[in-house]
């Protein structure tokens, strides 16, 4: 393997500036890894909190960035990547467990189960808008530890429904096309303007998360149904409360899988609620789910349209590493249904 001059978005610190600065690649590759010449990237919420905040599972300086698509450069030796060949098109979740596994670097090494390929006519940019959102939602709706629902294609998911909090989020997007493909019914929340995308991904009924009515609204709806569960999808540091209040409000018993954390001391008595969490250990917990997701169910749903590109990408002015900071910058403004992107060239 020739070994590529390469730069990486180094986070030093909690605290201090981003900076961009020469980062090795390998020499050699692992046999479970594949080398990728990054072409767009996409940022995420814990991106710009980690610029911040030192959270534990971090150690600076860091690489940062999770989402990345681009061609593959080199293939390792193992019977699972040989079906990587160099020049293949692909995304890939790069959650950054070694340093020099993490998204935001011209060259980018992936976990072959943690790569795809993607479809000839899809874009880089459109591409990218996948690994950490879908990993979270397959990783909240089909880990045994957090909602366990039936994959894809295993078809028990029917005559139930799954309440998507926050539907037109990154995350809750892919929990609404991940639910809908294993059979399930889905009730979502968003803001109005955004009803018919919501639905437009799979959601059978929508509710506007603003409206003074939401909880008993949805309460209402469930419980009309068999209900398979909550997966609180977006929203502000306590936004999780409500999803609770409609578990405990609920004649059913239901389970809330949360992708925000769980304020101490929030759960009603009798309420089963867990953070879902990408654990930094080995593989990390998204890995089983997110790795069957990519090799099962994704690369043929996209090429027979039958998934979505949501949300839509948003790409900003500056290309390369330079863009990352202003895609940060525009993100903490606040985004609806959009993913923000930066092209590499
Ligand atoms: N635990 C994990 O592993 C994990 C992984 C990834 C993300 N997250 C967290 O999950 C959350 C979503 O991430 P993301 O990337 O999907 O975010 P995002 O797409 O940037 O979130 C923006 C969307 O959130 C929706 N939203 C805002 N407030 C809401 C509320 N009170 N109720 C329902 N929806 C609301 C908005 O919907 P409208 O436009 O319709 O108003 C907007 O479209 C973030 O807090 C992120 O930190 C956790």
């Amino acid at each position: 393997m020739s070994n590529p001059t390469n730069r990486a978005f180094w986070q030093d610190a909690a605290g201090v500036p981003s900076a961009i600065r020469e980062s090795p690649v390998p020499s050699s590759l692992g046999p479970h890894e594949v080398l990728i010449k990054a072409r767009a990237w996409a940022v995420n919420p814990v991106d710009a909190y980690l610029q911040v905040v030192a959270l534990p599972f971090i150690t600076y300086p860091a690489i940062l960035g999770t989402d990345v698509a681009g061609v593959v450069e080199a293939v390792g030796s193992g019977p699972a990547s040989q079906k990587f060949r160099v020049g293949d098109r692909v995304l890939g979740y790069a959650p950054g467990r070694k340093r020099e596994g993490a998204a935001f670097q011209e060259h980018v090494v992936l976990d072959q189960g943690l790569a795809m390929k993607i479809p000839d006519t899809m874009a880089f940019r459109e591409a990218c808008v996948f690994p950490l959102c879908l990993a979270t939602a397959g990783g909240a709706l089909f880990g045994s530890e957090y909602l366990g629902l039936p994959f894809p294609g295993e078809g028990k998911g029917e005559g139930k429904t799954l309440l998507v909090w926050g539907g037109a989020a990154g995350v809750g997007s892919n929990a609404i096309q991940l639910a809908k493909a294993a059979g399930f019914d889905v009730v979502a929340t968003c803001s109005a303007h955004n009803f018919e995308l919501v639905k437009g991904l799979g959601a059978g009924k929508v509710f506007d998360y603003k409206s003074p009515s939401v909880i008993d609204d949805v309460v209402a709806e469930l419980d009309k149904r068999v209900c398979a569960g909550i997966f609180q999808a977006a929203g502000p540091q306590n936004g999780v409360v409500p999803c609770l209040e409609i578990a405990w409000r609920s004649k059913q018993d239901l389970f809330v899988a949360c992708a925000n954390l769980v304020p101490e001391g929030s759960v009603p008595q009798g309420v089963r609620a867990t953070f879902v969490l990408d654990t930094s250990d080995e593989r990390g917990s998204y890995y089983g789910t997110t790795s069957k997701i990519f090799a099962d169910f994704l690369p043929r749903a996209l090429e027979r349209g039958e998934y979505k590109v949501a949300p839509t990408p948003e790409v900003v002015k500056t290309k390369g590493l330079e863009g990352i900071q202003e895609a940060i910058d525009l993100l903490k403004q606040g985004v609806s249904a959009k993913k923000i992107v930066v092209e590499a060239e």
